[in-house]
């Protein structure tokens, strides 16, 4: 739902994403973790262009590096920094129903913390759609963040009382950027991006989900034909999460 808004958000920040000084990849140790499951020549999926050190890792490990994104703007930008070329980048909502020619076309697919921007609503069918990138016995290792994020919570807390009820849904398990207020209140610093061009990045991102560690793995289970190998944490509180997709005839 919304998914033209949420890819506004996007392409506001676009390569300033990478280039003003801020890194917002994979922690050290879920990028060596990412690195250690690329083989050479396999075809592998990075969904989210912005993470440009994992897209930049798979190329180096000599596999076949496709890029997803919804954002026109960030896939485009990503691509030129990355050299690749125009039938490696790919314009998908994974939210959306994957288009026939994509299904089970990579051996490995990988995300940082794209599931963590989907709105509750959209949690199961991006959780499909990831699945159905996959190939059969292909590997799907995603990095999330159980619970909000320290970003959240100093938002939440510079908030009144009415605005935090339209912020923090426990209800539904969905924060909503878009209510955030004019007024001066805690945001995130990305390098150089100016606090103006954060709120407008913020807003326009509006509804994400928040879930535990056990209902994402109900998502996970209900959605079907893939099986949990490994739930690694790392330092920073993210975790990374290791799915293999099913071979069997008949799976999802
Ligand atoms: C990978 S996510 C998160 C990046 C970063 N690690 C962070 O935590 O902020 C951001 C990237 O995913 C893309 N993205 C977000 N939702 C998407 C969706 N439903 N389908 C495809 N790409 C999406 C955005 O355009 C952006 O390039």
């Amino acid at each position: 739902m919304n998914g033209e808004g949420k890819a506004r958000a996007w392409d506001l920040v676009g390569d300033h994403y990478w280039n003003s000084g801020y890194y917002g990849g994979p922690a050290p140790e879920h990028q060596k973790e990412f690195a250690r499951r690329i083989r050479p020549g396999a075809r592998t999926a990075v969904v989210g262009a912005s993470t440009v050190s994992l897209s930049r890792a798979v190329q180096q490990a000599g596999a076949d590096l496709h890029v997803l994104d919804f954002a026109p703007g960030i896939l485009r930008a990503a691509g030129q920094w990355l050299g690749l070329a125009e039938d490696r980048r790919h314009l998908v909502d994974v939210t959306r129903p994957i288009p026939e020619h994509l299904k089970r076309t990579n051996e490995l697919v990988l995300a940082d913390r794209l599931v963590n921007r989907f709105s509750a609503d959209d949690l199961p069918a991006g959780i499909r759609g990831l699945r159905d990138l996959v190939a059969p016995m292909g590997i799907l290792a995603v990095t999330v963040r159980f619970g909000l994020y320290p970003r959240d919570a100093r938002i939440h807390a510079a908030l009144t009382t009415a605005e935090q009820a339209l912020f923090w849904r426990p209800d539904v398990g969905e924060v909503d950027y878009s209510v955030l207020p004019d007024r001066d209140i805690p945001l995130p610093v990305w390098g150089a991006i100016s606090g103006d061009t954060m709120r407008k990045h913020l807003r326009a991102r509006g509804r994400e989900a928040r879930f535990s560690r056990d209902e994402l793995l109900l998502t996970v289970a209900r959605a079907g034909g893939l099986d949990c190998e490994d739930v690694d944490d790392a330092t920073d509180g993210t975790v990374l999460l290791t799915l293999r997709r099913s071979g069997a005839v008949g799976d999802v």
